[in-house]
């Protein structure tokens, strides 16, 4: 089934130079990008995407780190998108993330594990129209979907 999801490179992504490598996984994967940006996001902003997590103790800094320098915000669109794109990035905590796995590779933090996605098909759509317009996704065909 052809899905979209949400994928921000966070802040310890773009300063560790980290956003081509973990774009090119994607990329490579098969995954198509039909939308992406840089933006800072603002405290408002934070608080609406990551209001499931209201309350918790890691709340505050949670907040703290995803306003704290420019993320990356992309959609990605492929069949069953949604489950693949959490398995390449891996648990949420890096020192358990498997090896492989983006978190795996690049992350040894439980906060700053560098990416996130979307967990489900109602989140994602609530997440997509967070970031971005309609018209801000792009509807277009590669030349290699074919093999994909
Ligand atoms: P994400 O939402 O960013 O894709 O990550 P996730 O589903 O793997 O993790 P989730 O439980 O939704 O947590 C959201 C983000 O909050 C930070 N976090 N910190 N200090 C902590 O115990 C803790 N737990 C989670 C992480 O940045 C996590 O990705
Ligand atoms: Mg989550």
């Amino acid at each position: 089934m052809k899905q979209r999801t949400l994928v921000l490179l966070k802040p310890d992504a773009v300063n560790r130079r980290l956003m081509g490598e973990i774009i090119g996984r994607f990329e490579k994967k098969g995954l198509k990008i039909v939308a992406m940006k840089m933006l800072w996001m603002d405290k408002k902003m934070a608080e609406k995407h990551y209001e499931v997590h209201r309350g918790k103790p890691f709340y505050e800094s949670l907040i703290d780190y995803i306003t704290s320098a420019p993320i990356v915000a992309m959609v990605l669109e492929g069949d069953n998108a949604i489950t693949v794109v959490r398995k390449m990035m891996g648990k949420t905590n890096g020192q358990e993330a498997d090896i492989g796995t983006i978190r795996g590779d690049y992350s040894m933090s439980v906060q700053n594990n560098l990416v996130h996605g979307s967990d489900s098909e109602e989140n994602a759509k609530k997440e997509i129209s967070l970031f971005f317009s309609d018209g801000e996704i792009m509807d277009y065909r590669l030349v290699d979907e074919v093999w994909i």
